[in-house]
Parts: C-alpha cells; structure tokens; sequence
C-alpha cells in the first residue's frame, strides 16, 4: 500500500465534516477537471490500512452553497483518482417519526425538487445523451456495506428512507414539508442531487449515508429550528463515522 495507489473508497463530506481524523501518509491535491475546480483539496490517505479520498463539498469553511457546488468537478476528480466506490455523507432534516434529530439514515430513494443546478455530463458536442436507469438511485453494493459496516460498528441506522432534494439554501416552509411527506418524502436536505445522478452517470458505486440536523420544518415538537441545534447534533451524528468507517475497511 503506497501513497499512489488508488483509493478503495471516497467520503463527500457535508455540513460539519470538513476532514477526516485518523488519516495517515495524507497527500493533498488541488485538482482541475474538464468541469472545473472541485469545492476543495482532494485529501487521499490511510486508514485502516486502506486508502481513502476525502473531499469537504461546501469547501472547508462551508463557504459554496449547495446550488453553487460544481457536483460534476467533484465526482470526476473522485474518479479520476481511481476511486469507483463513494460515500455522500448529508446533513438533513428529518420528516419521517423515526428520523428525528441525530439519527443516521441510509436512503433508498429519492425526489429531486432542485432547480437550476446542472445534472448531467450530457453536455452536447459529439458525445451521445446517456439516459441512465435510475429506477435506484444508489448503488444496492455501496448502501450493503454501509449498512452491514454501520450494524458491525453496533451503530444504529435507519434501512431506507425517501431523500427529498431542495433548492436551498434557506430551510423550507411547513407548507413545502407537508407537500413533500405526502408526496412520501422522509427526509429533506439540499445536497443529494444531482450528485447521486452524476455518480451514476459515471458508472460510481454512490451511496448516501444521512444524517438528522434537526426536525424538518412543522415536524417533531419544534416551532423554530436553530443553527446551533442543527451543529450540535450534526457533531453528534458524524461522532460514528470513525466506527463505520473501520467496519466498513476491514
Ligand atoms: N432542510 C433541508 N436541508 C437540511 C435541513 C432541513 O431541515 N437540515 C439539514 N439540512
């Protein structure tokens, strides 16, 4: 295992993860790719004895908002790297009653509600459009070893669930999350696409692993949503990924 080998696996860090701990032999790259910069430096290292890429998506002073983030630079410069193999990692709200604050979901689907984002690598020239089956939106390979790595580490986790995507980046309205719950969303967050479809576009084993902010708005017992709540859970939450992630390496 050598610094130039390629990674067997990447992590998209999002709100409040903005590095990995416990990397070893770190190299850090400051990629271009034919889709332009992605949000911050590559970090490629050891750990576990396996080596790993990490990328902060909202940039590692969380200063790119999520319809501002370039997802495709980000998933091509994964790819480039030789990593075949990605985790997202999203903060969200939860809507559904078992999704309450500091719970970690992996779901299964997904309803996108963004706009104005691009989501494709379709991008005209000579290359034929792809339309790319996305009946499941994640890879059932990546979403196993999650699962199987999260119950390993004896981690809670939530098996399935309904990402809906918004815009952002302001919170949503109750009327916006009464709509999505009918319309079977369980969780809300504002990053999961177009990067699972731009993974798949790229042939990637994409999988989502979510965590509980904070009750999306009108749900739980909460009239107002505060961002020290959103950071205190969320420091909470992502507290299991070092057990996941050594579960999921060995
Ligand atoms: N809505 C959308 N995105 C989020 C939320 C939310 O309530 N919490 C964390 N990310």
């Amino acid at each position: 295992m050598n610094a130039g080998d390629p990674p067997v696996l990447a992590l998209i860090g999002g709100t409040g993860l903005y590095q990995l701990a416990g990397l070893d032999d770190i190299s850090e790259q400051r990629m271009d790719t034919p889709w332009g910069k992605p949000s911050d430096l590559v970090v490629t290292g050891q750990l576990h004895g396996r080596r790993l890429a990490f990328l902060a998506r909202h940039g590692n002073k969380h200063s790119i908002a999520p319809h501002q983030i370039n997802y495709r630079a980000n998933l091509h410069a994964l790819k480039e790297l030789g990593a075949n193999r990605v985790i997202g990692i999203n903060a969200v709200g939860g809507i559904r009653d078992d999704m309450g604050p500091r719970v970690l979901v992996v779901p299964d689907q997904i309803i996108d509600y963004t706009h104005g984002r691009i989501t494709s690598f379709c991008d005209g020239g000579d290359v034929a459009v792809r339309h790319i089956d996305f009946s499941e939106p994640y890879s059932a390979s990546m979403r196993n070893d999650l699962l199987d790595a999260c119950r390993s580490a004896k981690v809670d986790v939530v098996d399935g669930g309904c990402y809906g995507a918004t815009q952002g980046p302001r919170l949503e309205t109750r009327a916006e999350i009464t709509r999505m719950k009918r319309d079977g969303c369980d969780l809300v967050g504002m990053t999961g696409m177009p990067e699972a479809a731009l993974a798949r576009e790229l042939d990637l084993d994409y999988a989502c692993l979510s965590l509980v902010a904070n009750w999306a708005a009108g749900c739980g017992d909460e009239s107002e949503i505060s961002l020290e709540e959103i950071f205190a859970n969320l420091e909470q939450a992502t507290a299991q990924i070092p057990a996941i992630l050594e579960a999921l390496l060995a």
